[in-house]
C-alpha cells in the first residue's frame, strides 16, 4: 500500500503514510498553457490511498485526475474536507444537490471513501461505494486540554454543532452548552445571548467549519460582552476565507485552531491518526 496526495493535502498525506507505515507516491503537478492541470505519479503499489480535500474547482479536477492516474491500483479515497457538503438538499427549486453531485463524481474508480466530520452524515449515502467518516472530537478535546484552561465551557454556536461539542466536552468532562444562531446572509449571522446566563470563565467555541468567521465572531462578541474571561475557537475544517482570521482576532478570540484537513498556519492538530485507523479497519 502507498499514499498519493493532491497539492493541498501533502502534509496530511505524509502523516497518514507515516501512521500506515506506507510509502508516499511522488506526484508532479504542472499546468498546460491554457491552465488545464497536468499530473504524473511515480510507480504505484497494488493499493493506493489517495488523499485530497475538496476545496475548489481545481482541487476537484486534481483529485479526479489523481484517481484516474492510479487506475491500475485499488484506490481507497480519503477526502479530509468534503467541500460542497453544505448544499445537501434542494433548498429552492432549480438548485442542485451539490453534495450528491460531488459524491457521485468522486465514487468513480475508487473502492471506498473515508472523510472527516462531514457537515451532515446523510451526505455519505450519495457515494455509490462504501463511504464512512471519522470524527476528530477526541483530537479536538485533547488539543483543548493542552491549552491548560482549567475548566472551560465548551460552546456550540448553533444546534447543529451540539453533537460535536458534546463529544469534545466529554473528552475533558467539561460543561457543554449551545447558542441559537440565525443566518441573515452568507456572511452575516445573529447569535442570541446564552440562555444559561453569563459565563465568566474561559469559553471554547467549537464548530465543524470556520468559513468567513462570521458565526464565531458574533458569538465571541456576545460572550465577551457578557463577561467571559477568554474566548477561544476550535474547529475541524479551517477554511478561513477572505478576512476571517482578522475578523476572529478583532472579535477577541484568543486561540484559533483547526485540524490539518485544510492545511494552513492555524492547523494545530491532525486528522492522520483517526484516518489511518479507519483505513486499517
Ligand atoms: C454551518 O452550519 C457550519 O456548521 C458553520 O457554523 C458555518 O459553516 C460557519 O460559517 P462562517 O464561518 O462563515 O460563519
Amino acid at each position: 500500500m502507498n499514499v498519493a496526495c493532491t497539492g493541498r493535502s501533502r502534509a496530511l498525506g505524509a502523516r497518514i503514510a507515516e501512521h500506515l507505515g506506507a510509502g508516499l507516491v511522488e506526484t508532479n503537478l504542472s499546468r498546460f498553457p491554457d491552465g488545464e492541470i497536468y499530473l504524473r505519479t511515480g510507480p504505484l503499489d497494488d493499493t493506493t490511498v489517495v488523499v485530497g480535500s475538496l476545496l475548489s474547482g481545481d482541487s476537484l479536477v486534481e483529485l479526479l485526475l489523481l484517481i484516474d492516474a492510479c487506475h491500475r491500483s485499488e484506490v481507497l479515497l480519503v477526502i479530509p474536507y468534503l467541500g460542497y457538503a453544505r448544499q445537501d438538499r434542494e433548498f429552492r427549486p432549480g438548485e442542485p444537490v451539490s453534495a450528491r453531485a460531488m459524491a457521485r463524481a468522486l465514487s468513480s474508480g475508487v473502492s471506498r471513501v473515508v472523510t472527516v466530520n462531514v457537515h451532515k452524515e446523510t451526505v455519505l449515502s450519495n457515494f455509490t461505494v462504501p463511504a464512512s467518516q471519522v470524527s476528530l472530537a477526541p483530537e479536538a478535546g485533547d488539543f483543548i486540554r493542552g491549552l491548560g484552561l482549567g475548566n472551560p465551557l465548551i460552546l456550540a454556536p448553533d444546534r447543529g454543532a451540539v453533537p460535536f461539542a458534546t463529544a469534545v466536552a466529554s473528552r475533558g468532562g467539561w460543561e457543554v452548552d449551545h447558542l441559537e444562531k440565525t443566518r441573515i446572509s452568507g456572511k452575516e449571522v445573529r447569535v442570541e445571548p446564552r440562555k444559561g446566563g453569563p459565563w465568566t470563565g474561559d469559553v471554547v467555541l467549537v464548530d465543524d467549519i470556520i468559513s468567513t468567521g462570521g458565526t464565531l465572531a458574533a458569538a465571541a462578541g456576545m460572550l465577551r460582552a457578557q463577561g467571559a474571561r477568554g474566548v477561544h475557537a476550535v474547529c475541524v475544517h479551517g477554511l478561513f476565507t477572505g478576512t476571517a482570521l482578522d475578523l476572529l482576532g478583532s472579535s477577541g478570540i484568543g486561540q484559533i485552531a483547526a485540524s490539518d484537513t485544510i492545511e494552513g498556519p492555524n492547523s494545530r492538530y491532525s486528522a492522520a491518526g483517526p484516518i489511518a485507523q479507519a483505513l486499517s479497519r
